[in-house]
């Protein structure tokens, strides 16, 4: 309402000073001599109009970029939001077995904490963030039974949890602004020599993203305790993640992984 009346007053003042030009030409054409209307009279005139217009023009440029900026924080604030409803569904399918509670968080953290020892740009980062936290969401379509199981897995349930990459980019696919993310969550299983899922990806083909998660991934698992074990000795674990360096493993991402653990030991903490 506010642009439509100040749009109207513009064109009014344009209409005026199209009028005032044109009634002076007239002037000027008929009377040469005219004074009925004097040059810097008009000049005064036409000076008062062309400000008045340049004043409005930049408070309405000033009013859209607000306008903007608020736009865009809105906007971000739903992406947020977004993240955040799809998180509280992670928590769910955490949930439905505490061994694996908190267990999205914590790879979070050691994924940042080897990114950072990396030296990743934050937009890295922030994808980093991301995809450890709604890594494994396509976990929400496995059944329980096999989530939890204490046996051995056979192979279809193996064949129904290496879906699990492929279900939550599914989940994930409507939402446009986590494309990134998707790819990376897609990329979590893969291994370093090709012998990963879903995809068979090996080295440099895999996303930096998915390698650093995978480490993290593995090591939260075995640092965890689970139905059918305890969690590893520190020892069996630095172990196991040397063994599989330059296998299941990118070695630059294990090797940035002990440099973490080492500045901060609170990251074996759960
Ligand atoms: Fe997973």
């Amino acid at each position: 309402m506010k642009t439509s009346v100040s749009h109207n007053f513009k064109m009014a003042m344009v209409l005026l000073l199209f009028v005032l030009t044109s009634l002076r030409l007239i002037l000027l054409f008929y009377f040469p001599l005219s004074e009925i209307i004097s040059d810097k009279i008009l000049l005064g005139v036409i000076v008062f109009i062309v400000l008045y217009l340049w004043i409005q023009e930049s408070m309405d440029y000033h009013d859209l970029l607000k306008l903007n900026r608020a736009l865009i924080e809105s906007h971000e604030q739903l992406k947020l939001a977004q993240v955040d409803t799809i998180a509280a569904l992670i928590k769910t399918v955490e949930a439905k077995d505490r061994y694996t509670s908190g267990h999205s968080e914590r790879v979070t953290g050691l994924a940042l904490a080897i990114a950072d020892e990396m030296r990743l740009d934050e937009e890295v980062k922030a994808v980093v963030a991301r995809a450890g936290i709604l890594h494994d969401i396509g976990k929400i379509g496995i059944k329980d039974d096999i989530l939890t199981k204490i046996d051995p897995l056979t192979e279809e349930d193996w064949s129904v949890i290496k879906r699990h990459p492929d279900d939550g980019v599914k989940i994930l696919k409507p939402l446009g602004f986590l494309a990134n993310v998707r790819e990376v969550i897609r990329g979590h299983h893969e291994r370093y020599d090709g012998r990963g899922y879903p995809e068979g990806l090996k080295a440099g083909q895999i996303r930096i993203e998915s390698q650093i998660l995978a480490v993290a991934d593995a090591f939260d698992a075995m640092n965890s305790r689970r139905a059918y074990r305890k969690p590893l000795e520190r020892d069996q674990i630095i172990d196991e993640l040397k063994k599989n360096s330059g296998m299941q493993h990118s070695p630059a991402v294990v090797e940035a992984f002990f440099a973490a653990l080492e500045k901060n030991p609170k990251l074996w903490e759960k």
